[in-house]
């Protein structure tokens, strides 16, 4: 008989962040937040503890599921930074920005107070969360996404090494039926042994099954 899973603390991130630049406008990006609210649901259904850190999305948090709402990348980093010394895998699901606007007004900015019919806008870099986040691994399990637009495991190798991950799943966004909004997803799942899964195209909740598979696996 298979040994039951150990019931694991799960850390989920999910959604985009937004970066505003005055009270009414801001910078972001097309994350739904299907794919990290479909694993948390998932991790929670299998019997694991589950806490999601949430951009700004239009889903209900899955049932038992703690949920944390953030805003901003370095909201989020926070929310991280303060809740994963409770947990043991951290899957960052999240479309992070990484850039911010390097000011932001307080009022709304007026057409009128723009001279000419260009604006620039001065950005700067956002945190890595998953580079930021290393020093207090440990022991955990990290996952990231690689969300690419053009050989998406070629990238995703670089970024499982760059970020010092164990897992990382790799999903090509230009795909109408993958990445970004669509209850589907077509993944390769990449490991630091080396090792490569390269998945069909599926329902985001059933890859989140797959994926918590692999996870329990580890732990056993
Ligand atoms: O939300 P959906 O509409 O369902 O879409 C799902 C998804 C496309 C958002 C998801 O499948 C996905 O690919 N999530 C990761 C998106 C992303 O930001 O990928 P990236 O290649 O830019 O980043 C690589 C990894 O580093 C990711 O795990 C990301 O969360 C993390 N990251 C990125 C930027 C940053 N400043 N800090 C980070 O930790």
């Amino acid at each position: 008989m298979p040994a039951p899973n150990r019931k694991l603390r799960i850390l989920v991130s999910a959604g985009p962040t937004r970066e505003p630049l005055d009270p009414v406008r801001y910078l972001s990006n097309r994350s739904s937040g299907r794919m990290g609210y479909a694993i948390a649901g998932a991790a929670q259904q299998r019997g694991h503890a589950v806490s999601l850190v949430s951009g700004p999305v239009a889903l209900p948090p899955p049932d038992g599921v703690i949920r944390i709402p953030v805003v901003t990348a370095l909201e989020m980093l926070a929310a991280l930074r303060a809740a994963l010394p409770a947990h043991e895998v951290l899957i960052m699901a999240a479309a992070v920005a990484d850039w911010r606007p390097e000011a932001v007004s307080p009022v709304k900015t007026k057409k009128q107070a723009i001279i000419g019919d260009g604006m620039t806008l001065a950005l700067v870099r956002n945190p890595d969360i998953l580079a930021t986040l290393h020093p207090l691994k440990g022991n955990r399990l990290f996952v990231g996404f690689a969300a690419e637009t053009g050989d998406p495991v070629g990238e995703g190798w670089r970024k499982l090494h760059a970020k010092g991950l164990d897992l990382l799943l790799a999903n090509d966004v230009s795909r109408p039926d993958a990445g970004f909004e669509a209850p589907t997803n077509r993944v390769s799942l990449l490991a630091a042994d080396g090792t490569r899964e390269d998945w069909p195209l599926m329902q985001k909740t059933d890859l989140a099954v797959r994926l918590l598979e692999r996870i329990e696996t580890r732990f056993k």
